[in-house]
């Protein structure tokens, strides 16, 4: 597999300083070296710069100049027939990425679906959000909601039809963007429903879907999917996340099904960590997904037994 590396050192969409430091965090933590010890053939294209765009600008203008800048970097790599990993830098920055796998679904004929690993639901427009940062609303601006004139490159594909968007690990919810998620009918696995059921069924049942059409799977990784004492390193902890075995299961089972044609690796703010140990979680958490195993078999249950 051909994997191209594109740091976006992106801070915008938070009012948490330290996300631009993301990119270079998880180089440290050996991302290259550990996905070409997997035998895949790795591009590192660097870090993005949106051209014109002035260190600490912010609003939506800035927010606006990396999402173009992103999105063309995605579309180009899957064009080139690569995997693009989108390293953040964070959450606004899916606005470029999935706008770049949609333009390259768009253009291919595939269809398109995409699993967001996330304690929020990032469903806000600038009328429901709380807080106005940008981190929790992509998904809101990608599914065509209103407010966000002038953030994608034009002409736009038609929005991203929210009922082919599946939010997993959610456990935090604004209330005005819980109605959104509601309405639109928005796929969500939930940690009540992990709690009750597992990750297995419920990623199955994603997946299953995904399989069934023949779709290019977007993985939308935030770091704050998992629980804070596993990746201390986020500026918007919530309690009860996925564990590093959770997590692990679904890296590998979304190895094993082949479907995953883009990621996202986004929210880690190093400034937050643990002697790199954050960082170090996001790397092994993308080799499993990348197909490190622990064994060179699929698991099986011992005859024994
Ligand atoms: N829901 C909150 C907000 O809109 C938090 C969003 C956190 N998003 C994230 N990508 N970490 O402000
Ligand atoms: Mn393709
Ligand atoms: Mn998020
Ligand atoms: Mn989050």
């Amino acid at each position: 597999q051909r994997i191209a590396l594109i740091g976006a050192p992106i801070e915008v969409g938070t009012s948490e300083p330290g996300a631009l430091m993301g990119p270079a965090a998880l180089r440290t933590a050996g991302l290259v070296r550990t996905l070409r010890d997997l035998g895949h053939a790795v591009e590192d294209r660097g870090d993005l710069a949106p051209a014109g765009l002035h260190p600490g600008e912010t609003g939506l203008p800035a927010v606006a100049a990396w999402a173009t800048v992103l999105s063309e970097a995605v579309e180009a790599a899957l064009d080139a027939g690569d995997l693009p990993v989108a390293a953040g830098g964070d959450h606004s920055l899916s606005l470029g990425s999935v706008d770049g796998a949609m333009r390259h679904c768009a253009r291919v004929g595939q269809p398109l679906r995409v699993l967001w690993l996330d304690a929020h639901a990032d469903f806000n427009t600038p009328e429901t959000s709380p807080s106005g940062n940008v981190h929790g609303m992509p998904l809101a601006a990608l599914c065509g909601e209103p407010g966000f004139t002038g953030l994608f490159r034009q002409p736009a594909p038609p929005p991203l039809d929210p009922q082919r968007v599946h939010l997993f690990g959610l456990r935090s919810v604004d209330a005005g963007e819980r109605a959104l998620v509601r309405a639109r009918r928005v796929g969500v696995t939930d940690m009540r429903a992990i709690d009750e059921f597992g990750v297995v069924a419920p990623l199955r049942r994603v997946l299953e879907r995904a399989a069934a059409e023949g779709a290019h799977l977007h993985v939308s990784l935030d770091i704050d999917f998992l629980d804070p004492s596993v990746a201390p390193a986020v500026g918007t902890a919530v309690p009860g996340g996925a564990t590093f075995r959770e997590a692990h299961l679904i890296m590998e089972m979304l190895h094993d099904c082949a479907l995953v044609r883009s990621l996202d690796v986004v929210e880690l703010n190093p400034f937050l960590d643990e002697r790199g140990r954050s960082a170090r979680v996001l790397v092994e958490l993308v080799a499993s997904l990348f197909g490190r195993r622990i064994l060179d078999r699929s698991p099986t249950i011992p005859e024994d037994l």
